[in-house]
């Protein structure tokens, strides 16, 4: 508590003093040697937040302070800061709920892809607690068949789109594999599939982890491809983190468009910001599509501005002067009960008279996807 006393808004560990410091041989450590300028940091009022990662319990792993609360963010900040809306519940450990929502993929950032596919029937493998498809189902998509080697991804996935077959499996496993293709191919029964949609385990191209080239985890990625191969979709979304572009000095990544151009798709990688998309976040994610039979290149226009960073974080200012801000976290989470440490309940009800953003009428579900764009588009 004396650390998240001692950090103002916008601030990080820099601004802890000596005598707190000393107290705590982790920020010792980062005293003395240096550490990133988003641990311990408190999120800011007038900017996105930082990328929520699976560790916002711990303060010293990222910017996960309140901005005015002495306090972590709450799983429910942390899932408005992803943009997964309200209705959406997390279910299992405590440690499981973190990764579901530090690991998905933010709705709406999902969306805003699925906007410039053809929508039809998808699959989504490695599916999580279902970021992807979320977006993907807003976008118009039906999801027939979703899946996961973990119990707790499968039963948030399941409570949240009780329309999908969940199928747990684990895609190391060829037994598990074979057993998931032949059920896609029976709940398709003879109908061709639109999208294969997949965000597969990135621990291995993360610079969050130690970037372990031979991590057996970056085998899942071709193990989809296989996926596309038997089911030969008419598109394919593959999501995951910026450092998928320099693993094995770009080779995996070269391997994955090679194979996709083989069975003739149009490859496109899309570097996207989220914040341009309409998530309070800073999170940037790579997205490789392909489209078969498609020569041009997706594009997708962005909404809203992108974030730029300067020399420090204070720095940071929009890099667009005509496109509307990005939503920042007032307006993402002002609106949910204040807490104490460590308290809250699973279901807290809302102060249905006070609501302070559009933002946030979206995340209760009170207004369109639409509406929100347009609103804001015409407030500037
Ligand atoms: C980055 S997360 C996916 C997030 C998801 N796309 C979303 O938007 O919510 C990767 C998922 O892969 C799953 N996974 C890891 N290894 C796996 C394996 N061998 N077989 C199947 N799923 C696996 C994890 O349980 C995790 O949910």
């Amino acid at each position: 508590m004396e650390i998240i006393q001692s950090v103002p808004q916008g601030g990080n560990w820099q601004d802890i003093p000596l005598r707190v410091i000393q107290k705590s041989a982790r920020l010792t450590q980062i005293h003395n040697s240096g550490g990133r300028t988003t641990y311990y940091g408190r999120l800011k009022h007038d900017l996105p937040s930082y990328t929520i990662n699976t560790y916002f319990n711990r303060p010293g792993n990222g910017t996960f302070i309140h901005p005015e609360q002495n306090r972590l963010i709450s799983m429910r900040e942390a899932a408005r800061l992803q943009s997964f809306s309200d209705r959406y519940r997390f279910l299992g450990s405590y440690t499981s709920r973190y990764k579901q929502i530090g690991n998905a993929v933010p709705p709406l950032l999902a969306r805003a892809v699925a906007s410039v596919l053809k929508a039809g029937l998808v699959v989504d493998l490695f599916s999580g607690a279902g970021g992807l498809s979320d977006g993907f189902v807003q976008a118009g998509n039906k999801v027939i068949v979703a899946s996961d080697f973990n119990t707790n991804m499968c039963k948030t996935y399941t409570y949240n789109h009780p329309d999908t077959k969940v199928i747990q499996a684990d895609l190391h496993i060829i037994n598990q594999s074979n057993h998931l293709l032949e059920e896609i191919e029976h709940t398709l029964s003879g109908k061709h599939l639109t999208t294969l949609i997949g965000g597969p385990p990135c621990q291995g191209f993360s610079t969050a982890g130690n970037r372990n080239t031979i991590d057996p985890r970056n085998s899942l990625v071709f193990r989809m491809l296989e996926f596309v191969n038997v089911l030969q979709p008419d598109q394919i979304v593959i999501e995951n983190v910026p450092g998928l572009k320099w693993t094995k000095q770009g080779q995996v990544l070269n391997s994955i468009v090679r194979t996709l151009e083989k069975e003739e798709y149009a490859v496109s990688l899309l570097n996207l910001h989220s914040e341009e998309f309409g998530v309070p976040q800073r999170r940037r994610r790579v997205f490789v599509i392909g489209v078969r039979n498609e020569k041009r290149k997706q594009l997708l226009r962005r909404y809203f501005s992108p974030i730029i960073r300067g020399k420090n974080r204070i720095d940071a200012r929009l890099g667009s002067k005509d496109l509307p801000p990005p939503v920042n976290v007032f307006e993402a989470i002002s609106d949910l009960p204040p807490i104490i440490s460590g308290g809250g309940e699973d279901i807290i009800e809302y102060d249905t008279n006070w609501i302070a953003s559009d933002y946030q009428r979206l995340m209760r579900e009170l207004i369109s996807f639409e509406d929100f764009l347009k609103r804001r588009t015409e407030q500037g």
